[in-house]
């Protein structure tokens, strides 16, 4: 059935935007209304409902709300991704930050990493493959927990099948696709070994106890997902990154996201190009 557009009134868009805000933190500007528009519309229609009203009434009350919140998030959310993106920032974690961590954590032999709206997967998977490189036939002496988060489960869903489009691979290096990929001719599957050092769970960002529940990390990469958000949501998910960071921990961020929101919280870390930052006073007392 071909989609009849749905067009959205300025007052709905209005509505749906608070909800999408309140829910999630993901701020839809006036001129992104062409995204809600174009990205519900089919929505509508699958749904049987005439207008937007319809669907803001469906989101705010009645049984099928929550699943109705679900479906929305895997079609509004901008999922790009790839292996390897920014490979700067991928070297500063290789070379620097995860020899660092190795030593400091030589005694427990623990290490955990959260990539936190991960899309399909391919940014912790990436981070699974530096660690297996790193470590080689050490990497049965560490527990290494690796977990990958979203909130949309669409996009989960691809990640936990592992496989991948040459467009996911376009960044990865060959002798990385030699060794850690097998390839059909139409899709790339990620080999077992790097599979299972990574897990996955729905998690929205704005979900605090969810974030208390996981622990404590040693690094926490959240990259290309705070743009989505206004000054008071960044502030809240930082404020959470630090409550969850070790204190020797590093965070990452996107390389054109802002830092002036966090700046009281964390502070950069000299590294060109690694856009990552340390609790404020780590490199304070490392100096000492
Ligand atoms: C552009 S992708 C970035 C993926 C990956 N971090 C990277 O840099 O390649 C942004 C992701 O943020 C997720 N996202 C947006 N708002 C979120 C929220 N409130 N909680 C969790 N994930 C969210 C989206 O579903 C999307 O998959």
């Amino acid at each position: 059935m071909p989609t009849i557009r749905v067009s959205m009134t300025d007052s709905q868009f209005k509505a749906l935007s608070k909800i999408i805000y309140d829910r999630s933190g993901i701020h839809f500007p006036d001129a992104k209304k062409y995204i809600l528009e174009s990205r519900l519309t089919h929505r509508l229609q699958e749904l049987d409902l005439e207008d937007f009203d319809q669907y803001v009434a469906l989101l705010s009350m009645g049984p099928y709300q929550q699943d109705e919140f679900q479906e929305m998030f895997n079609r509004i959310t901008i999922n790009e991704t790839s292996f390897f993106r920014n490979d700067a920032q991928l070297d500063v974690f290789e070379k620097q930050i995860l020899p660092q961590l190795l030593e400091a954590r030589a005694k427990t032999r623990r290490l955990r990493i959260w990539s936190a709206a991960c899309s399909t997967g391919d940014e912790p998977f990436t981070l699974a493959i530096l660690i297996h490189r790193t470590l080689g036939i050490r990497l049965s002496d560490w527990n290494i927990e690796i977990l990958g988060t979203d909130i949309s489960e669409k996009a989960l869903n691809v990640a936990l099948a592992g496989q991948y489009t040459n467009y996911s691979v376009r960044s990865t290096p060959k002798m990385v696709l030699d060794r850690y990929f097998k390839f059909d001719g139409r899709l790339y599957t990620l080999n077992e070994d790097i599979r299972k050092m990574v897990s996955f769970e729905k998690h929205n960002l704005k979900d605090r106890l969810a974030a208390k529940r996981h622990g404590i990390w040693d690094v926490i990469f959240c990259r290309n997902v705070l743009i989505y958000f206004d000054d008071a949501m960044k502030n809240q998910v930082i404020g959470m990154f630090h409550d969850q960071l070790a204190p020797d921990g590093t965070l990452f961020i996107g390389h054109s996201e802002r830092i002036k929101d966090i700046a009281g919280k964390f502070e950069q870390m000299p590294i060109p190009q690694g856009f990552c930052y340390s609790k404020v006073g780590k490199m304070a007392r490392i100096a000492a």
